[in-house]
């Protein structure tokens, strides 16, 4: 037998996509002025940024980053540990734990290594790591990288949460989940597992990408709308790529979870830490996040908008109240389809296919942020009823 060829292997993987419609592609973004975007040279609307609160282009914030720039230059130029952990990220760090009711928070450079750095920081082989099934692939990943059992449950189900908690009783033991689902948009039981990780003598992680910012008190998150504080949640991850319009993390927790993660979750020790500048861009967008609720309150009358006209048409959305708003098409070749429709009359719809989620859900997901108009809203909804329809009757 001899050795595979690594040019074979890859020309067979690269084939099988495009043999599925699942090849990707990534597009050039041009010019940005929220939501109107130039794309490949053509203007677009943008309905599938998570920049749920139109923050990324935030003039506070870029003057913020533009000036902490000049201080400490373009990069941090080590790792935390070495030298690179400066004065701008611990001032955000502690407004952060502040604003969020815990005792220290921790800045990541994305939110992908700060979910990774949880799980396999706390977790070794032996111990249990208890998700649900729809989880984000980062909590995947991690409990994957600790060598933990990893259980997984049926979407939302507590109940079976709880059960797969119950068939270890003598492991050391997490229960993770995404507050507000990525790809359907639906919120995680908070309260019920939280219930079960506390009788359990579990570890509740929660991962709030798609829920700080935009829901609860002050943007504090599901958690906090739920009414779940520090106690009920030792671990909470915020990623600042969505509604904070930046990038970056920062894990919640108490002093002693904290320093455990700053000594030996190795994506925080072993890499350079985020850019200073942008540390200052986050505090900016922090101020707007807690005090700025009217762009809350914009992006929840946009989202019933989009839903009350999106269910006149009959569209297939998701039951989701969040600014995610999945329309399932089933097959590749159709989300595909719809999307290039939209592209043509003007809306940029990014079509989501497997990996990302299961085999025959493909599906456009549609997000909604504070920068969108009424108008622009109900002409995507018009657009995609009569793209459907002419798409499923063959015009
Ligand atoms: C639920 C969830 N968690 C974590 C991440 C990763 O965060 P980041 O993009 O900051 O790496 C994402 C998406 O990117 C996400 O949707």
């Amino acid at each position: 037998m001899s050795r595979p060829r690594w040019s074979e292997r890859l020309a067979v993987a690269q084939a099988s996509r495009a043999r599925s419609d699942a090849l990707r592609r990534r597009r050039v973004v041009e010019r940005v002025e929220g939501v109107h975007v130039v794309v490949d040279g053509q203007p677009l609307i943008n309905f599938c940024s998570n920049d749920y609160l139109g923050l990324a282009g935030s003039l506070d914030a870029v003057s913020a980053l533009q000036e902490a720039a000049a201080w400490h230059g373009v990069g941090s130029g080590a790792s935390a540990l070495v030298s690179g952990h400066h004065v701008l990220h611990a001032r955000f760090e502690r407004e952060a734990a502040e604003w969020m009711g815990y005792e220290r928070a921790l800045y990541f450079p994305s939110g992908y290594t700060a979910n990774l750095a949880v799980l396999q920081a706390l977790l070794d082989g032996g111990d249990l790591c208890v998700q649900d099934k729809l989880n984000h692939a980062c909590l995947l990943d991690g409990a994957r990288l600790a060598g933990a059992e990893l259980k997984r449950y049926p979407h939302r189900d507590f109940g079976g949460a709880l059960r797969q908690l119950q068939s270890m009783p003598e492991a050391a033991a997490v229960l993770a989940t995404d507050s507000v689902f990525s790809m359907d948009g639906d919120v995680a039981p908070l309260r019920e597992l939280a219930l079960a990780a506390t009788g359990e003598h579990a570890l509740f992680v929660v991962d709030e990408a798609h829920g700080v910012g935009v829901m609860g008190p002050e943007g504090r998150g599901a958690c906090a709308a739920a009414n779940l504080s520090a106690r009920d949640v030792p671990a909470l991850v915020a990623p600042l790529g969505k509604a904070f319009g930046g990038q970056g993390a920062l894990v919640f927790g108490g002093t002693s979870l904290i320093e455990h993660l700053l000594q030996s979750a190795r994506p925080y020790v072993f890499s350079t830490a985020g850019a200073p500048a942008l540390a200052a861009a986050m505090s900016a967008n922090l101020e707007a996040v807690r005090s700025q609720g009217w762009r809350r309150a914009k992006l929840a009358s946009l989202v019933a908008r989009f839903r009350r006209g999106a269910l006149r048409h009959g569209l297939p959305v998701l039951e989701s109240n969040t600014p995610i708003q999945p329309l399932v098409l089933g097959g590749n070749s159709r989300a595909l389809a719809v999307a290039r429709v939209l592209e043509q009359q003007g809306f940029w719809v990014a079509p989501i296919r497997p990996p990302t989620v299961p085999d025959g859900k493909a599906r456009l997901r549609i997000t909604l942020t504070a920068a969108h108009t009424e108008i622009e809203v109900d002409a995507l909804v018009d657009v995609l009823a009569s793209c459907l329809e002419d798409i499923d009757t063959g015009a």
